[in-house]
């Protein structure tokens, strides 16, 4: 019988990478509190209709992407794609909106999507997900735009480039669909079948697909930016400003349309020059109406999601530093099969006494327990029959290949220093 293997497009994070997630995530949790975001914790699965309503309807995720089942119970139940409408959810249902606003919020956790799989593209990926709910102000884009950046600053990622768009209201919006769809009607037959569905139902959409004939006969489509209400123009300008302000490199690209159905005004994404076709490091913008969508007051967000999986790329393709790798400090070794139960005791007050210390369970030769010392640890440990004797113990630098013999005590104070 074949084994089990794990599921298309999932991957095991084993230790020789998990040490690299827990710093990223580390840095994640530092400028969260910097920036003043308070971590949720939110369910893994939601009911369908959150996001059929909030993510949209004509999505390539709600209509193609989403791992939905029906539970015992006989409801319609998804694993999230996203956090984006999750977070909105919880606001509403936890009355986020009675205290301080705008509630800022972060989250990091699994996603599922069934998409096809390739390098940085999964079906389950990890997010880190920040949301600032409650308030208009541009300068609220302007903060999360530079979280992002100042994440990756401190991960010591290059090579990014910024991506700005605005993508309008449902105030102006209509009038720019409605000039893209006139542009895009002469040509109607040439566009390729997916974007053909897509003229009537998401025509914004066609201006995002990747086919080298759309490509070309959205060249010169009408541009978002011309068609902008005066709001929509002014909440750009200030963030506009306010990010040559910080002195933040931007490029402004029309065809940034983002796949979720949510945005209105601000949307952007961070891309890295070292991943290849997936090489959005994150995306986000303003969703001013998808607490509306999802049956809530008018609650104005603005937010970004970025994929660890492609930080963790990025991270590695650029040679950034990781910090330093988990290793045990110490390994004891038994001189004689006899005093195992002693070496058990030391490696449990090294332990009590916050010093990583392992030992051989394997019943192996003093020499093969030097070389395990040796591939694993900093220091040995040895004792023996005579060590006991003496109420001493053998501390070898593994790296200086120097040795002494010291107490206990004196070996947990040297260690404990360092
Ligand atoms: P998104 O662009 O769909 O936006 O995803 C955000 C990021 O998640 C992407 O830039 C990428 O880094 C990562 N990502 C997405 N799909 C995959 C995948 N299949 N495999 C690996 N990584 C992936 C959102 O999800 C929005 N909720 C972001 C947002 C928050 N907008 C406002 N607030």
């Amino acid at each position: 019988m074949d084994i089990i293997r794990a599921p298309r497009g999932t991957r095991d994070i084993l230790g020789d990478e998990s040490w690299k997630w827990a710093y990223v995530t580390g840095i994640c949790r530092n400028v969260a509190d910097d920036y003043g975001y308070k971590e949720v914790h939110l369910p893994i699965f939601e009911h369908t209709e959150l996001f059929c309503r909030g993510v949209g309807e004509t999505t390539d995720v709600v209509e193609k992407e989403m791992y939905t089942f029906e539970d015992k119970g006989g409801r319609s139940i998804t694993l999230r794609p996203e956090l984006t409408a999750s977070m909105v959810r919880s606001y509403l249902e936890n009355e986020m909106y009675k205290g301080t606003q705008p509630a800022k919020l972060w989250s990091i956790g699994p996603m599922f999507r069934y998409e096809r799989p390739q390098k940085g593209r999964y079906r389950q990926f990890v997010q880190l997900d920040i949301e600032a709910l409650g308030a208009q102000d541009a300068y609220v884009d302007l903060e999360v735009i530079d979280f992002s950046m100042e994440l990756y600053r401190r991960l010591g990622l290059s090579n990014l480039q910024v991506v700005l768009n605005s993508v309008g209201c449902p105030k102006c919006r209509p009038v720019y669909r409605k000039a893209l769809q006139d542009f895009l009607k002469t040509r109607f037959d040439e566009l390729c079948d997916t974007c053909k569905g897509r003229y009537d139902r998401n025509p914004l959409r066609i201006l995002d697909c990747k086919s080298p004939i759309c490509k070309e006969i959205t060249e010169n489509a009408p541009a978002v930016m011309e068609h902008l209400c005066d709001e929509c123009k002014e909440h750009f300008e200030q963030l506009k400003n306010g990010l040559d302000r910080i002195g933040a490199v931007v490029k402004i690209d029309n065809r940034l349309v983002r796949g979720l159905d949510y945005y209105t005004k601000t949307a952007y994404e961070i891309l890295s020059g070292d991943l290849g076709s997936q090489n959005a490091v994150c995306g986000g913008g303003r969703y001013d109406n998808l607490s509306e969508a999802i049956g809530g007051p008018h609650v104005p967000g603005v937010g970004f999601a970025s994929g660890i999986e492609r930080v963790v790329l990025t991270m590695e393709a650029q040679g950034c530093s990781f910090g330093k790798e988990p290793a045990n400090k110490v390994y004891v070794v038994a001189a004689e099969p006899e005093v195992r139960m002693e070496i058990m005791n030391l490696v449990r007050t090294l332990r009590q006494n916050r010093i990583s210390a392992d030992m051989d369970y394997m019943g192996r030769s003093m020499k093969s327990q030097m070389k395990s010392a040796g591939n694993f640890a900093e220091y040995a440990c040895i004792i023996g029959r005579e060590e006991l004797d003496k109420n001493i113990i053998t501390l070898k630098d593994l790296k200086e290949g120097t040795q002494e013999e010291l107490t206990l005590e004196s070996i947990i104070s040297k260690l404990k220093l360092q």
